[in-house]
């Protein structure tokens, strides 16, 4: 499989319901409850990229544009984008759409940074 071909078939799409249990003060999404689904759908894409360990080693900018209010649906996008030696980027998005509309906009996108290692904790090439 290519490179491209195995960027294509590891993006990874999660959805989840905005109840109030994930909600702040403002009644929208908790940033740190964001940042948690974010790095996981990362985790995700990165580990069916490369099918191997991959640690989180830095969240790269994270863009949070508009609120999200509770009783929304959000879907995050994960996308491999640069492949280097032991380590790979992977871009989410996160967009909002309405429950009972077909409305979707984009909300918050931002960038993790993962190394593949061994079972030394050591770096390790990403591919093959
Ligand atoms: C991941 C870890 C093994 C890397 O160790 P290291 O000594 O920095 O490794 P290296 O210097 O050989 O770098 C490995 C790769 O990571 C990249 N890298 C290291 N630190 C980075 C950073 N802060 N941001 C972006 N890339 C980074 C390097 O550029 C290199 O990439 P390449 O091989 O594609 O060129 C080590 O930092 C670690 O164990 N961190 C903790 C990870 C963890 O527990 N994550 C969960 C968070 S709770």
């Amino acid at each position: 499989m290519t490179v491209e071909e195995r960027i294509e078939q590891s993006r990874t799409h999660v959805f989840k319901a905005v109840f109030p249990n994930t909600t702040n003060h403002y009644d929208t999404l908790f940033g740190g409850t964001a940042l948690s689904l974010m790095d996981e759908v990362a985790f995700i894409a990165a580990t069916r990229f490369s099918r191997k360990r991959m640690v989180t080693v830095s969240s790269n900018r994270i863009d949070f544009t508009q609120p999200i209010p509770a009783g929304t649906i959000i879907e995050l996008i994960g996308t491999v984008g640069k492949v280097g030696n032991t380590s790979l980027t992977v871009q989410v998005d996160i967009y909002i759409e309405q429950m009972y509309a077909d409305t979707r906009e984009k909300a918050i996108s931002g960038e993790f940074t993962f190394v593949a290692i061994d079972e030394h904790k050591k770096p390790v090439s990403v591919l093959g």
